[in-house]
């Protein structure tokens, strides 16, 4: 049992294993928010205070009681119309035209298991393994009901929240707004932590103060995009790696979002994370109900570290779904950046036959086999394989691969497609465009309408052909530009369209889930325009970064392991000078940055030389090796490579019998100093044995003073140590 209902005093509590989350249904039927943190015993309603506040104003029930105001008190569900002025979680336009809801506490249930959600992405569990809470509130007058449910999976010590809106009336309503989780704090000093980027340098790191007014974040770009990423952290000013009090916030959805964090007049915080409401104003009609998407929460009292590993347990044992979520991912060869569009059949083969003899598992053939497409400017759409280029049918090409011992995989972007297509040619009206108006067009394509069905639905029959045509045991899913122009021809109430867009998505997705279980399906969009939980919920990895340059994916990888698992990294090992930074890395770096992630490689083994194809097989033999305490231990930042001279990480076994640590020297000085890398989370008062040097050092010393890097000469060496507990 982790959710208590106190009948007299209307109190919800919910225990996780280490947090507890309190709030009560008060006398006027208003859901406080009381308290979230660590875990507790007993009421914390002394919390909340009462004073007579100029301009802010009474609800009309408290009569003469000055005191009572919702512009003040914390909330779960914070609405326009009810008197306060903060941030707000849902504004509803009415019936009447009126702007305003004011919702109350009517009922409630707590049942087994966890709730999902149509449609939609969310963290799912067994019914021994969560308990759900439903509270039913309703604004009586506007004939507005909205259940919140909370999902508790006190191992994991997450809280998931999502609610349910419907339009109990008679005449049609307009959400203009929906987030699916609100935080108020009644104290603190906070720092919200964010993460922004920008094409290939995706997830760069920002921690403020959380100031008077508010700061926000999101995206307006139809995909959670490569800007702003849809999660939050909120941690105490003192809040370390190790230490301290942390909220985090990941919302699990693909398209636009709005994250605020807001300090009030009573130096009191609120967060909300949600649906943007920009281009966003979505139609009920009477007896319709919206499934607001889902956000996790999760705490940590023990710095960020917890916090993020908390996120990647989740993520990764219940988020993720199919035969690849436990599975260690086969080594790939991606076609990209090893020939872009310059490739044949023949050519693919000889790259397939190369990366076998170097013990490659799967070849992915990406952007370029279909249509007319041997640049960007034409062919997205025609989802029929170019035989001429490819010189014979996907299906024999697929034979020839596998016969190489390779599996193979393939690239698809079904939500692109140029102007140049038959498809195009055949339904110009797919295409999002503004009536009367000239599309924004973004790597030379346009966006189809996703929102539509039948778009959705002919795309779907396309891409099944595809992946009928033979063994095909991987997907990648890109999707290279954001979203403009969104009108539908498709609906009236265009404010629908943006988040039904999303919805078309994830069907579709569901779709070749359900039908195609044993591919595995990697989602990509430039690199991690995507990066978020909802896609997560379809594809158990992702393609971390366009850059794959191993420095600068020291930054990109440091950043997203704040709120995604290892597991979920697509990373490779490309050729030098890189392509997107034109840096010359190791090649021993560039396969230590990789094992930070699904690993495989992303150039042309041909043009290595004998020495380098050596090393590749010892690579992949190194990755094997290590890939299960990759993908299932505890993950660690060691250092923060924005400050420090090194990018540091490390993964301990669950039971803390093997460590493997990674280190990158980021820069290089004459005379050098030393740099130690300390440990975390070890086991007191053990020895462990470092593999290849056989010696063996203390637990405690190795997180005290830790263990020191060669100062040797050369940029961006790596370092990899593998310990064994030995004793203890
Ligand atoms: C995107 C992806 C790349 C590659 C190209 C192909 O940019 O991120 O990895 O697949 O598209 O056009």
């Amino acid at each position: 049992m982790s959710i208590f209902f106190e009948e007299k005093e209307k109190i919800f509590t919910i225990h996780t294993k280490d947090t507890t989350y309190q709030m009560k249904a008060d006398a006027y039927g208003f859901l406080l928010h009381l308290y979230y943190g660590r875990r507790t015993q007993g009421c914390m309603d002394y919390l909340l205070h009462y004073a007579d506040r100029g301009f802010s104003g009474n609800p009309y029930e408290a009569g003469a009681d000055r005191t009572y105001s919702m512009d003040v008190l914390p909330q779960e569900l914070p609405s326009q119309g009810t008197g306060d002025y903060r941030g707000m979680a849902v504004v509803v336009k009415n019936a009447d035209g009126s702007y305003g809801c004011d919702f109350r506490y009517k009922s409630h249930c707590i049942l087994d298991g966890k709730y999902d959600i149509p449609g939609l992405p969310a963290v799912y569990a067994g019914e021994k393994e969560a308990q759900t809470l439903k509270i039913d509130l309703e604004d009586v007058s506007a004939q507005v009901g909205i259940t919140l449910f909370y999902g508790v999976l006190p191992e994991l010590n997450v809280i998931t929240r999502s609610a349910c809106i419907k339009n109990n009336g008679t005449g049609k309503i307009y959400l203009e707004r929906a987030m699916a989780a609100c935080l108020d704090w009644v104290g603190g000093d906070f720092d919200l932590i964010s993460f922004y980027g920008r094409h290939a340098m995706e997830r760069n790191v920002q921690r403020m103060p959380v100031a008077h007014g508010t700061q926000v974040i999101g995206s307006r770009r139809g995909t959670s995009s490569h800007q702003y990423n849809p999660m939050m952290i909120i941690a105490g000013r003192e809040t370390t790696e190790d230490a301290g009090s942390c909220y985090a916030m990941s919302f699990l959805y693909s398209g636009n979002f709005k994250g605020q964090v807001e300090r009030d007049q009573f130096n009191q915080t609120r967060a909300l994370l949600g649906l943007s409401d920009e281009l966003f104003s979505y139609p009920l009609e009477a007896g319709e109900v919206f499934y607001v998407p889902e956000v996790v929460l999760t705490y940590s009292s023990a710095g960020l570290s917890r916090l993020s590993q908390n996120l990647h347990t989740c993520f990764r044992t219940r988020l993720c779904r199919g035969k690849y979520r436990d599975l260690v991912r086969p080594v790939l060869i991606n076609s990209w950046e090893a020939s872009y569009f310059d490739f044949s059949g023949a050519s693919i083969l000889a790259l397939a036959k190369e990366a076998a003899e170097l013990g490659v598992e799967m070849l992915v053939m990406d952007d370029g086999w279909f249509g007319k497409r041997d640049n960007d400017l034409s062919g997205l759409g025609d989802w029929q394989v170019n035989e001429q280029k490819i010189g014979m049918p996907l299906g024999s090409l697929i034979e020839k691969v596998n016969d190489l011992g390779l599996k193979f995989g393939i690239w698809l972007e079904p939500e692109g497609i140029n102007e140049d297509s038959d498809l195009y040619r055949a339904h110009p009206d797919w295409a999002f465009a503004v009536p009367g108006r000239k599309p924004v067009r973004a790597r030379y394509q346009l966006v189809l309408d996703f929102s539509r069905k039948e778009v959705v639905d002919y795309l779907f029959e396309e891409v099944c052909k595809v992946l009928d045509a033979g063994n095909i045991e991987y997907v990648k899913w890109d999707m290279n530009r954001s979203l403009s122009d969104c009108y539908s021809r498709g609906t009236k109430d265009q404010g629908r369209v943006m988040h039904d867009y999303v919805l078309g998505l994830y069907d579709f997705l569901e779709r070749l889930l359900q039908r195609y279980p044993d591919i595995l399906f990697e989602g990509c969009s430039g690199g991690g325009g995507r990066f978020d939980a909802g896609m997560l919920y379809y594809t158990p990895q992702i393609w971390c970064s366009d850059n794959s340059d191993a420095r600068d994916r020291v930054d990109i990888q440091y950043g997203t392991s704040f709120g995604y698992p290892v597991s979920t990294v697509g990373s490779h090992v490309s050729a030098v000078p890189n392509h997107q930074t034109g840096r010359v890395t190791p090649f021993e770096t560039r396969a230590v940055v990789a094992m930070a992630g699904t690993f495989g490689y992303e150039l042309d083994p041909k043009k290595l030389s004998e020495e380098e194809k050596q090393k590749v097989r010892e690579q992949i033999g190194e990755y094997k090796k290590y890939a299960s305490l990759i993908q299932n231990g505890w993950y660690f930042r060691l250092t923060d490579p924005f400050a420090s001279e090194v990018g540091a990480w490390q993964f301990l076994a669950e039971d803390g019998s093997e460590i493997l640590v990674s280190a990158v020297m980021l820069v290089v000085h004459g005379n050098m100093t030393v740099s130690y890398v300390r440990l975390k989370g070890l086991p007191q008062n053990c020895l462990y044995r470092e593999e290849k040097t056989g010696r063996e050092y203390a637990s405690d010393a190795l997180m005290e003073t830790g263990i020191p890097l060669p100062a040797e000469m050369g940029e961006y060496l790596a370092y990899q140590f593998h310990f064994i507990r030995v004793r203890g």
